[in-house]
């Protein structure tokens, strides 16, 4: 049995027991993959100052994230396909979040319904809606998000138009996969995941197949999705959206100090400084270099969380440390789920944890509270 103690350790695993296509979908960026290598060497550039004789008994890594506990300022991002990663992935992953204390966003495009995970969780858990074109599809969704007692409704702006990444039209990426030489050979090779789904009834987007006219199965759902984000989506059909709600809405996406005026104008009551991971606009700046001026502008207003990049707790320290309230993790857990399912995104919780924890200590801080840019050793040209 492989000793875990980092994410890396997770990932390997990951890559040897899940089918190529859905390893590949998660591990790569747009285009030239620029920013999405730049999201993780940009944590590498800020230093941490190292402070001793500090008490560091009874310390704790507890926070709040739009007024909700949390075990620590870490939520799983939402992800697309989880459960093509691990049989009902999305369960699973909740479940985990669940356990450890930490918010589980549920993605538009799971592949488990927002029933199916409300059945399986007994805490709330967030939904991340990506608008479409079709507004009754839109209102009925926020409904079933509503009726499954969801407590926040994550609003992803930077998708109105689909990033392109390379390795996903050339495996001809599907869900669940297609049959074709070349994925048979490869899933000849991933026969436990193959055990795995023929075990669920989970296997096409559960918030789609079913809920669309015309849409009774997978083969039918490649194009509707293609054609259905709205690229006409404007700060107008925003503030409708969080109208129909009437909940807490945290607002996915921005990487831009005016787009965050924008955002604290709609009424938003979190922003994440994000670039989806690398997977949208190649060339971006990562999320970490982009966070200071953003809160600068509207730090003092509004709750402004980080995803992008974050692969352990000394990342998760360093954007807290730099001001953000909150961070979100989408691969590092991905990483953990394809390797071991619900243990697996455990395990990766527990890593981060504990490196959040050993950091903050060595950096003579008890409290998440008590972090600031005094930990932090920044580059003169960092942003
Ligand atoms: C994503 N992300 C994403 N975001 C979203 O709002 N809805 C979605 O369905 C998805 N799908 C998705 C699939 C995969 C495979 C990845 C890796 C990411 C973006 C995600 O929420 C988050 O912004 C990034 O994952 C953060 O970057 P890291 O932590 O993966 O570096």
């Amino acid at each position: 049995m492989a000793v875990i103690t980092e994410i890396k350790d997770l990932k390997r695993i990951y890559e040897r027991r899940v089918p190529r296509m859905f390893y590949d979908y998660a591990e790569s960026g747009s285009w030239t993959e620029q920013t999405f290598r730049e999201n993780t060497s940009d944590f590498d550039q800020l230093r941490l100052r190292q402070r001793v004789a500090v008490d560091m008994t009874g310390r704790s890594t507890t926070s709040e994230m739009i007024g909700q506990e949390v075990a620590m300022p870490v939520a799983l991002a939402p992800v697309g396909l989880t459960g093509m990663q691990h049989a009902d992935g999305e369960i699973k992953a909740a479940k985990a979040a669940e356990e450890f204390d930490v918010p589980f966003t549920l993605s538009t495009m799971s592949i488990c319904s927002i029933e199916a995970v409300a059945e399986k969780t007994s805490k709330p858990f967030w939904f991340q809606l990506y608008t479409m074109k079709d507004e009754g599809y839109v209102r009925r969704l926020i409904e079933r998000a509503k009726a499954a007692k969801c407590s926040a409704l994550v609003i992803t702006l930077d998708l109105q138009i689909l990033g392109q990444r390379h390795k996903d039209l050339k495996n001809g990426l599907s869900a669940p996969p297609k049959l074709t030489p070349k994925t048979i050979v490869n899933l000849m090779t991933k026969w436990t995941w193959g055990l795995q789904m023929l075990g669920t009834k989970n296997r096409e987007f559960g918030n789609i197949v079913g809920h669309v006219d015309g849409i009774s199965d997978t083969s039918q759902l490649g194009a509707w999705t293609a054609e259905q984000f709205d690229p006409s989506l404007d700060w107008g059909k925003i503030a409708k959206i969080k109208e129909m709600w009437g909940g807490k809405v945290i607002l996915k996406g921005i990487l831009d100090a005016e787009d965050a005026k924008m955002a604290l104008k709609v009424g938003a009551d979190a922003i994440i400084v994000s670039n989806h991971g690398g997977r949208q606009l190649d060339g971006a700046m990562s999320s970490i270099k982009m966070l200071p001026s953003i809160l600068d502008a509207v730090g003092d207003q509004i709750e402004v969380h980080l995803d992008s990049g974050i692969r352990s707790g000394q990342d998760v320290l360093k954007a807290v440390a730099m001001g953000a309230k909150g961070t979100y993790i989408g691969r590092a857990y991905i990483y953990g789920l394809g390797a071991m399912g619900q243990a697996g995104v455990s395990k990766a919780l527990e890593v981060i944890h504990k490196e959040l924890d050993i950091s903050m200590a060595l950096c003579g801080k008890r409290k998440i509270s008590e972090l600031d840019q005094d930990v932090l050793l920044v580059p003169k040209d960092f942003t």
